[in-house]
This record gives structure tokens, sequence and C-alpha cells, in this order.
């Protein structure tokens, strides 16, 4: 994939942040986004011709479009957008401010961006927009009820937007990038294995994008988890 114009929401650290050094390093154009400024100029200073940056935090629905519009629009144009940008906490004790958090991120930022991704490939004929979820949303989780809860309804969304396109002979890919564990600070479970190196999980995330998947499981093997995961007996799951 080369001369590509993508915009990585959330790639200010972690896996957005090693996407966007992937599709840079393959003669890419990435329009950079997150809310600490210094680490996306920090980004961009390795190679200023490639990157745009725009510091925004998609919780501020309100200033959402706005700040895609003008981030296209010095760009000349977007062909791919990744939603990266999403978080979550363990919440045991059911903190609602704690939960509203997540919401206000996987949800109505995560809504926000993706709604605007669709309209602007659908006026403009074609496009391609991939989100990461996560595994944590095939089933509830006790230990953090709005992560895994949020991760379900992201998606839940894709899969709309997918089947919307179809009915709309809208020429927009949709690819629903589901991780299992990734070394990132944001891997908070109390629990963890096969925790994929960052560079090894974005690699085959650019790999889902080149090749347009639907959906893809980072890293590959944890679709047999997803796939247990998702069978288990109701009964067994309580347990957990
Ligand atoms: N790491 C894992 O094990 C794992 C597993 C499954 C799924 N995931 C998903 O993968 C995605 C990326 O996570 P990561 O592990 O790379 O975590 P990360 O290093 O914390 O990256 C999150 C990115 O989102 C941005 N972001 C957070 N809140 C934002 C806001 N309000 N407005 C704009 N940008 C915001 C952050 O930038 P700023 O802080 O600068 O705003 C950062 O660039 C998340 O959706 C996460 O749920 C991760």
């Amino acid at each position: 994939m080369r001369n590509k114009k993508i915009i990585i929401i959330g790639a200010s650290s972690g896996i957005g942040r090693a996407l966007a050094e992937i599709l840079v390093s393959e003669g890419n154009i990435v329009g950079i986004t997150g809310r600490r400024t210094e680490l996306l100029q920090d980004l961009e200073a390795a190679q200023p011709d490639r990157y745009y940056v725009r510091a925004f935090d998609v919780t501020d629905t309100d200033g959402c479009a706005d700040h895609l519009d003008a981030l296209v629009s010095t760009m000349g144009g977007v062909d791919i957008l990744v939603i990266s940008a999403g978080g979550g906490d363990v919440n045991e004790a059911l903190d609602f401010a704690v939960e509203q958090k997540i919401i206000a991120l996987n949800v109505s930022g995560f809504t926000c961006v993706a709604d605007w991704a669709f309209n602007h490939f659908k006026a403009k004929g074609h496009g391609h927009l991939a989100a990461i979820s996560s595994i944590a949303g095939i089933r509830g989780s006790r230990q953090a009820p709005a992560y895994s809860a949020t991760k379900a309804y992201q998606t839940n969304y894709l899969q709309g937007l997918r089947q919307k396109a179809h009915k709309e002979q809208a020429a927009i890919t949709i690819t629903d990038i589901r991780p299992g564990f990734v070394d990132t600070p944001m891997a908070k479970s109390p629990v963890k294995f096969w925790v994929a190196p960052i560079d090894k999980a974005a690699r085959q995330i650019y790999q889902a994008l080149r090749k347009r998947k639907k959906v893809v499981h980072i890293t590959k093997r944890w679709q047999l988890i997803a796939w247990i995961y998702k069978w288990l007996p109701g009964r067994l799951h309580e347990r957990i």
C-alpha cells in the first residue's frame, strides 16, 4: 500500500502510533490526531513531509467534524480513516464517573468520528473506515463492564455501517480490528496472556488494511480464543 492518505484517530501513543510509523515507512501520507500535541509533534518531526498533525479531543463531539474537515482539507483528501482512540479501566466498584468517561470516548467519540467518515466517503464515492474494537466486546466483563459493553457497541456499529454501505451501494470498506492483549499501558486486565508486542500488532493491522479485511483478530491466534469465549456456556462465563 503506497501513496494513500490515511487518518489515524489516536496516533499519539500505542497501536495507533506504531501503525502511523509503518504507514509512513511504506510511503503513505498520515494525518495523526490525539489530545497530546507534543507527542504528535515528536512523531511529525521524524518525517515532516509525511505527517499532518491535528490535536483534538474526540469526546468534544461538537468540534469533532470541524477538526476532521480541517485535517482533510490540509491533507488534500483521505482514503482510509482508522479509529484507534479508545480506552477503558477496571472498575469493580462501579464508579459511575469512570464508566461515563469510557462511554464518552468509546461510544460518543467513536460514533462521531465513524459517522463523519462514512458520510465523507459516501459523498466522495469510496473509502475505507477501520476501527480497533476488542476481543473484550464478545462477552460482558465483571471487572470492566463499560469497557466490554462499549467494545460490543463498536463491533455492532461497524456491522451496521457495513450493511448500510452494501444496501446503499456505497463503495466503503469497513474493517473491525479485534485485538486480544497488546503490550501498551492500556492493557490493564489483572490476568494477561498472549500479549502481542506493539509492532507485531501494528504490522498485522497494516496487512488487514492492505487486504481490506472485514474482521481481523490481532494477533491471529486470538481468533481461537474469540471463538471459545463466544460459545462458552453462560453458566461457565458467570463463574469466570
Ligand atoms: N492494548 C491492548 O491490549 C488492547 C486490546 C484490545 C483493544 N485495544 C484498543 O486499541 C485501541 C488503542 O489502544 P492502545 O493500547 O494503543 O492505547 P493507548 O496507547 O492509550 O492509545 C490510545 C490513543 O487514543 C487517544 N485518545 C484517548 N482518548 C482520546 C480522546 N478523548 N480524544 C482523542 N484521542 C484520544 C490517545 O491519545 P491522547 O491521550 O493524546 O488523546 C492515544 O493516542 C483502543 O481502542 C483500545 O481499546 C487495546
